[in-house]
């Protein structure tokens, strides 16, 4: 369903170094682990298209380069699908290359706000999306549409949010804020606070609305939380400038990039696959019948 296509790009930062993932995310991307048979950049970018998205800008990095590769052309393996009458799969392949893609390669992993300054050559004036492809959400879910309306509502810059427990705060960029109708206005934004300094639970989740406004923030901004220039911290000098606002996610969303999360999502994903469901359900029911 397309909600709207006035913004018509997204950005993907993809450049970072995935140290959670370990040793599995040493010579490849974590974007490209997949969950079931698809890898998590290519449902960040599907959920995109579903939006009504039609451009790209992928930020890579050091070894990254199965990403472009991912949505290439593949000659060879086209060929032997077709040969071979495997026509679904085909479809599926050949979905991918319509779609337009710009790489742009952050030569340092310098942090998630120099990722999107990156993409300032290819944005010009438009609003646009920021995508982080860890943070996973159910494909029935339209929660990015929700979101473009909210900002075609408002014509403002809008984070989502989810709530987190005060553990789990240092991970995660913070929000201060009062709600207005059923959005945050953002007053502060604080990237990985201890949790004594956290002003709430409101945690950032990797889908951003952003519009050009950010960029000059992001050229003066300088290193904050893990020596990286952030965009919570741009976001936060921006927020004392032009409204900011943040929408709560209502369903669910996935931390792919953290092993607990990438399992959680293999499980709810294979028990949506109508290839699987049947079997893996079954498999499940007897393990944890065994493991109680
Ligand atoms: C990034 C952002 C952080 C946000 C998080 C969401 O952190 O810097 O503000 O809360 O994504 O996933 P990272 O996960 O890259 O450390």
């Amino acid at each position: 369903m397309k909600t709207t296509n006035i913004i018509k790009k997204a950005v993907l930062p993809a450049a970072g170094l995935g140290t959670r993932f370990l040793p599995a995310t040493k010579a490849s991307p974590k974007e490209m682990l997949p969950i079931v048979d698809k890898p998590l950049i290519q449902y960040a970018v599907e959920e995109a298209l579903r939006c009504g998205i039609e451009e790209f800008i992928i930020i890579t990095g050091k070894n990254k380069r199965a990403i472009e590769d991912h949505f290439d052309n593949a000659y060879e393996l086209e060929e032997r699908l077709k040969n071979s009458g495997k026509k679904k799969l085909l479809e599926e392949l050949n979905k991918l290359k319509k779609i337009n893609f710009a790489y742009i390669r952050q030569r340092e992993a310098l942090g998630l706000g120099h990722a999107v300054l990156c993409a300032k050559p290819f944005i010009k004036d438009e609003p646009f999306v920021v995508i982080l492809s860890d943070d996973l959400i159910e494909p029935t879910y339209n929660f990015l549409g929700e979101m473009i309306e909210i900002y075609l509502k408002r014509k403002a810059p809008l984070v989502a949010l989810t709530e987190v427990a005060g553990s789990e705060v240092h991970r995660y960029g913070i929000i201060d804020g009062f709600l207005e109708d059923n959005v945050y206005r953002i007053k502060d934004l604080i990237e990985k606070p201890e949790p004594s300094k956290a002003p709430s639970n409101l945690a950032i989740i990797g889908r951003y609305i952003l519009t050009p406004d950010i960029f000059p923030f992001l050229q003066m901004q300088k290193p904050g939380a893990g020596g990286e220039i952030q965009l919570t911290d741009a976001l936060n000098k921006m927020a004392k400038k032009i409204p900011i606002y943040g929408y709560p996610i209502k369903g669910k969303r996935f931390d792919a990039g953290d092993k607990l999360g990438y399992l959680k999502a293999t499980i709810d994903f294979a028990l949506l696959n109508p290839e699987l469901s049947t079997e893996f359900k079954e498999y499940l029911i007897n393990k944890v019948k065994a493991i109680l």
